[in-house]
């Protein structure tokens, strides 16, 4: 869907929580309608000289909406409607191993959806289309975005599969050493179908998980206490300040003439009657 004229453009979206506007001056706030209903909130546009960032908080601006009561069609067709090609898409996540620690980022490259009855796609017919979401992160924000956390001196992850749970319920011990014995590294609950929704709408899009916890299957070892709401809150707000400086400079760093595969992913994902 192409963005009309009713609405400024953005190249640049960032989901992300009610700091981020801060981010940048010159902030404006507005409506866009979605034939999905409302996104989550308002989104805040910035201009920069060379570039216009969206961001929109998946929560509501004052976290009222949980992971499995957020409108995910909506935010990703708001992002579309402004003309945004590539998305930030930072988010509090478990650490299902033991050498990603809490404070970590990890850059991840595939998800395990664990969710249930969530809309998930933007094709319910009567177009059908299958797409590949083999590749579900776009490999060019991703080597930006380990540069840039390298750079500002934070342990990065270069890789990792996320398994993204239902929730609002934390896993119980047996779900959490399951995927830790599957060899996942990140647990959370929005990435999907956020990610996978992007992708419908040839949205390049980039996840960075900071590490708030280790979830609960590491407590069989008698190591660490599973983990709670208390803790992913203080350990995400102690490390809000990192995550807002990396989500800058990515902005900046973006070539916004970058094709990337996921721009393509409906080519010849359609089913032709
Ligand atoms: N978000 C942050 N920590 C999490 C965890 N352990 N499980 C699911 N989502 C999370």
């Amino acid at each position: 869907m192409p963005s009309d004229n009713t609405y400024p453009t953005a190249e640049i979206g960032v989901f992300g929580g009610s700091g981020f506007y801060s981010l940048f001056e010159k902030v404006e706030e507005i409506a866009v309608d979605t034939p999905f209903g409302p996104p989550s909130d308002n989104v805040f546009l910035a201009t920069l000289p060379d570039r216009r960032v969206a961001f929109l908080p998946r929560h509501g601006r004052h976290h009222t909406i949980p992971p499995h009561a957020i409108n995910y069609r909506a935010n990703i067709w708001a992002m579309k409607r402004l003309g945004v090609r590539f998305l930030i898409s930072p988010c509090a996540a478990g650490s299902l191993q033991r050498h990603i620690k809490p404070g970590d980022f990890v850059v991840c490259d595939q998800y395990v959806d664990r969710t249930r009855n969530r809309k998930d796609t933007f094709y319910d017919g009567p177009e059908v289309y299958h797409v590949s979401s083999a590749d579900p992160y776009c490999p060019h924000l991703r080597k930006l975005a380990i540069e840039v956390i390298r750079d500002q001196g934070i342990p990065v992850h270069e890789r990792g599969t996320v398994v993204v749970i239902q929730g609002p319920r934390f896993s119980t011990k047996a779900e959490s050493r399951w995927f830790t014995q599957a060899g996942w590294e990140v647990i959370n609950m929005t990435q999907y179908p956020e990610a996978y929704l992007a992708l419908e709408q040839n949205i390049a899009v980039v996840n960075i998980s900071l590490i708030t916890d280790y979830d609960s299957g590491l407590v069989a070892e008698g190591e660490v206490a599973p983990v709670t709401q208390k803790e992913v809150y203080d350990t995400f707000l102690k490390n809000a300040e990192r995550i807002k400086k990396v989500v800058k400079e990515l902005v900046q760093r973006i070539p916004l003439d970058l094709d990337s595969p996921c721009h393509h992913a409906l080519d010849h994902a359609k089913v032709e009657a």
